[in-house]
């Protein structure tokens, strides 16, 4: 069935469990996350960032949310599993409304790029709209930093989420999950050295607000799909993520929702490049799609059984 984001959150954060949020443009993305999890027989959550809205309404945001809620909620209720829709790094109201309007489960309000005061007036003012409909609310504290910001040490310390502020920012928004920034980055290119999370912090935010928190920029780029894809013409040098052991001890310091958008598309291009390039006759996407789907599917199993969220639909 298609579900509220907080109520698959809450039982995670209850029984120390993760569930990977993960990100669509497409159909195809969709079918593979339903299929997974369903033979894990696991929860999970589809988000899309305003880009995948602008990008499926056809540059209409209302359109493209409405797409995506009919999309998903037609496979959710088909389902034997907890499935719900959250929109990912909202920054912009209009995409926001439009997708509590066409019946998102949950929103994210990433203000994060604000000063405190700013960051806390714009979440409360989503989570009044958004809990007087019925749906849930995400916001971010703290900035992701990526190596290629190429800042110092102190700096990057100074990024991270500062615990008594995460305490302050629940109490005053009223926020229901919370992301605390601790060291991930988005996309391929994570960590030039040894990956490394700030644990303690992560800690400290779980213990002073007990909300279910969320870790973004958490894909792995396992070396077996970065292989594929370069030995059919792929360039991921330098590309690094967040390794699965880490994923699996965040989960012990509280995490409960685990963005992964780059694993699914590498995933996809790696299968699609290696299906191409051995049948050069191929042109029905129908075809085409069949093996990246299969192995976005598979990737996925393998991180809801990391998180430990197999078998709790
Ligand atoms: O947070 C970033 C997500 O991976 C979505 O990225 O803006 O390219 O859709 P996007
Ligand atoms: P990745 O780029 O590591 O997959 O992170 C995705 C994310 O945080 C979406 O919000
Ligand atoms: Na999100
Ligand atoms: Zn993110």
């Amino acid at each position: 069935p298609y579900v509220n984001t907080k109520e698959i959150l809450e039982r995670a954060n209850k029984e120390f469990y993760a569930v990977p949020a993960l990100n669509i443009n497409n159909l195809e993305f969709l079918q593979a996350i339903i299929d997974a999890g369903v033979e894990e027989h696991s929860p999970v959550i589809i988000e899309t960032s305003e880009g995948a809205i602008k990008y499926a309404g056809n540059g209409d945001i209302k359109l493209g949310a409405k797409l995506f809620v009919s999309m998903v909620e037609s496979y959710a209720r088909n389902v034997d599993i907890p499935v719900s829709l959250h929109v990912d790094h909202g920054k912009n109201f209009k995409i926001i409304m439009a997708a509590i309007q066409a019946g998102y489960s949950s929103v994210m309000i990433d203000a994060s790029e604000f000063p405190f005061e700013k960051n806390v007036a714009e979440t409360k003012k989503i989570v009044e709209i958004a809990h007087s409909l019925g749906v849930s609310v995400e916001a971010e504290l703290g900035r992701l930093v990526g190596i290629e910001d190429n800042v110092a040490v102190e700096s990057h310390e100074a990024a991270l989420v500062d615990p008594d502020e995460a305490k302050l920012f629940a109490e005053e928004t009223g926020v229901d999950f919370l992301a605390p920034a601790i060291g991930t980055s988005h996309g391929a290119f994570k960590f030039k050295g040894e990956a490394r999370l700030d644990f303690a912090r992560l800690k400290k935010v779980k213990d002073l607000t007990g909300l279910p928190l969320v870790l973004h920029g958490a894909s792995s780029v396992p070396e077996d799909i970065k292989k594929l894809a370069e030995t059919y013409g792929a360039d991921f040098k330098g590309a690094k993520g967040v390794p699965g052991e880490i994923l699996a001890e965040s989960v012990k310091f509280g995490i409960n929702k685990v963005n992964t958008d780059t694993d699914l598309r590498m995933a996809f291009i790696a299968s699609l490049r290696e299906f191409l390039s051995k049948n050069p006759g191929e042109f029905d996407p129908r075809k085409y799609f069949k093996t990246p789907k299969e192995l976005v599917k598979n990737v996925i199993r393998e991180r809801l059984r990391l998180l430990g969220c197999s078998n709790k639909a």
